[in-house]
């Protein structure tokens, strides 16, 4: 931990000049005098000069003190530390040597919050910088990560709003399951037992479709999951919509369309982003560009089978692995259908052609990063949903609320949920999803 610099105080400025930020400094060229505020990200010094790189939230620029120039105060100068914030006025001048290709010659500054010297150095353990995780996000890959997350949040919006959905919420304390007991976090609600943090907000939308029709939500969906993998968290953001009078094919046309809206955003926003993070954006123009691959159940056991000598027995789900390597075979998501009834939740509707698989959907990511979306048609028989609630183990009394949603004037409808993160993973190319949230919480980690 950071030693503690005795009676630290924040100074403010009693008139300060007008800021831009350091894009915009840079953007401004040579020659113009500009002022901006950051924080030191690199410092040394020498005798007769300091050089410090400062950052903002727009980027990096490396600025130098003439020694000449502040002779009163060069002590404080020369102790600048990683992450002192201030405020700088001075000339822009090009110097292809400098980070960004520019430099600020520094002719006024104001130190605004010093800093103890900072724990994070170069090298350090993932799990150190996970216990430091409120200090890690001031990176730069954490700052391009978080802008990406951002530019994915409103392109959600952007495509759902588009598409004449309205926002709905769902309640997050809930009396019920829906995508398998086993992995609820149970909440003592005053004393009572049986509440729950919600899975998905799917059985609190299917009833506001009779109203709204066309519904989604951004929100937090909580799994008890015990899975130390690199694509679980035990909290993340849930993108979601219903839609009435939705085939299964309404379905999937819009989570392709989504998806193909968020990627298609992304490179239009944040190409200096991915850069830094050395994503490779060729991988990402398929998605835009072409069709997604669509194939049952069947159609991928066959493929997994015959290229990549993986024999799954039919009727038991995909695990990562196949997902993984049947994923690796195409460069655009894969849209795998009609699973075996017994692996998926209770509310799939069973395919009329074939009773034992329900016209479900999973998303799976290019590359090996696999699900990313999981959709499918409701099942509009009223007994057959009450059976596979008992079949789970279930007692249809508790589902009474959601079980109306088939009684009233029940018209055909879906929905599909995306794991906003998963998302954020996949687009940034990032090995763990723990990255791409700011305080990520997963079986082993839930401070800072
Ligand atoms: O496939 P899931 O469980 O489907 C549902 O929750 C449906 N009720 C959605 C709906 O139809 N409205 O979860 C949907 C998506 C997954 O495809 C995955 O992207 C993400 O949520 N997800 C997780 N993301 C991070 N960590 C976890 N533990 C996740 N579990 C699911
Ligand atoms: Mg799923």
């Amino acid at each position: 931990m950071a030693k503690t610099i005795a009676n630290q105080k924040t100074k403010t400025t009693a008139k300060s000049p007008k800021f831009v930020s350091i894009q915009e400094a840079i953007n401004a060229g040579d020659g113009k005098t500009v002022s901006i505020r950051g924080w030191v990200y690199r410092e040394r010094g020498s005798n007769k000069f300091k050089f410090v790189v400062l950052r903002d939230s727009s980027n990096i620029i490396q600025c130098i003190f003439d020694r000449k120039d502040f002779e009163k105060s060069w002590e404080e100068i020369d102790q600048l530390q990683v992450e002192c914030s201030l405020h700088l006025t001075g000339t822009i001048s090009k110097d292809e040597r400098a980070p960004t290709g520019f430099e600020l010659h520094v002719t006024k500054y104001e130190l605004i919050g010093k800093s103890d010297s900072y724990p994070i150095t170069k090298d350090q353990s993932v799990e150190f910088l996970a216990d430091n995780r409120h200090l890690w996000l001031r990176s730069r890959r954490m700052t391009s990560i978080l802008k990406i997350r951002s530019t994915v949040f409103g392109a959600i919006d952007e495509y759902f709003k588009g598409e004449g959905f309205y926002e709905y919420h769902s309640p997050i304390f809930q009396a019920v399951q829906c995508e398998g007991g086993a992995e609820l976090f149970s909440v003592d609600y005053f004393g009572k037992k049986d509440v729950f943090l919600g899975q998905t907000w799917q059985l609190y939308a299917e009833p506001a479709i009779f109203a709204l029709e066309k519904i989604y939500t951004i929100s937090p969906s909580f799994r008890a999951e015990k899975s130390k993998t690199s694509r679980h968290l035990t909290e993340y953001w849930h993108a979601e919509m219903e839609m009435a009078w939705a085939d299964f094919d309404d379905i999937m046309d819009h989570g392709e369309k989504l998806l193909k809206h968020i990627v298609k955003t992304v490179l239009a926003t944040n190409f200096e982003e991915l850069k830094l993070l050395e994503r490779d954006i060729s991988k990402l123009k398929p998605i835009v560009e072409k069709p997604f691959i669509r194939m049952t159940y069947d159609d991928a056991l066959k493929i997994l089978k015959d290229k990549c000598k993986m024999k799954v027995e039919w009727g038991k789900d995909l695990r990562t692995i196949e997902e993984e390597e049947l994923t690796k075979l195409y460069d655009v998501p894969v849209i795998c259908t009609r699973y075996p009834k017994k692996v998926k939740a209770f509310y799939m509707t069973e395919d009329p052609k074939n009773p034992d698989v329900v016209l479900g959907c999973d998303f799976l990511a290019p590359e090996g990063y696999g699900e990313i979306i999981g959709g499918s048609h409701r099942e509009a028989d009223l007994e057959k949903v009450k059976q596979r609630l008992i079949d789970d183990g279930e007692d249809p009394i508790e589902y009474e609320f959601y079980l109306d949603t088939r009684r009233y004037g029940s018209v055909p409808h879906g929905g599909f949920g995306m794991g906003v993160e998963r998302v954020v993973r996949w687009i940034c190319g990032l090995e763990n999803i723990k990255d791409a949230i700011p305080f990520p919480r997963t079986m082993e980690r839930y401070k800072p």
